[in-house]
């Protein structure tokens, strides 16, 4: 089965089996900041970006993807240079294992580019679906209401 999208900005003309996830598909290519997690769309481990919405890639086949546009944290950050989402939680302290911490990022990010003017039940809302098993939430919760503050700031 041939499927054509956006990957990370780079159009891909992909090939997979009938039945083959997104997330799936990432993590055989390399993109290994989805995580996985449940594989039934509960943790928020797999998430990425899909027409600029957060979504579960564990969720999609393939075939349902052709056309849109997927972003992956690699999209956003290398070795080189950190997403300033990432470093602001990193600053906070507001990661342990760092299982959780691609995906919410990218539930971030998604709230960014809809809203820019969250508050922190905006923020709750957009990492709902991040499940964390070391935080408790509180910081990631502080980091991702300062980091969109600093880059609504920032864009003015
Ligand atoms: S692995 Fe996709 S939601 Fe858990
Ligand atoms: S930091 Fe470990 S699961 Fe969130």
């Amino acid at each position: 089965m041939k499927i054509q999208f956006e990957l990370n900005g780079q159009l891909v003309d992909a090939t997979a089996h009938p039945g083959t996830t997104l997330m799936e598909y990432l993590r055989e290519n390399a993109y290994y900041s989805v995580k996985h997690g449940c594989d039934h769309g509960e943790c928020g481990a797999c998430t990425v970006l899909l027409n600029n919405k957060s979504v579960n890639a564990c969720l999609f086949l393939m075939h349902t993807v052709e056309g849109t546009k997927i972003e992956t944290l690699e999209s956003l950050s290398s070795h080189e240079h950190i997403h300033p989402l990432q470093e602001t939680i990193l600053n906070a302290g507001a990661t342990q294992c760092g299982f959780c911490t691609p995906g919410m990022v990218l539930s971030l990010e998604a709230l960014d580019r809809e809203k820019r003017d969250s508050d922190e039940n905006d923020v709750r809302d957009a990492l709902n679906g991040n499940l964390c098993r070391c935080t408790g939430y509180v910081k990631p919760v502080e980091a991702g209401l300062e980091a969109l503050k600093t880059r609504k700031g920032q864009s003015k």
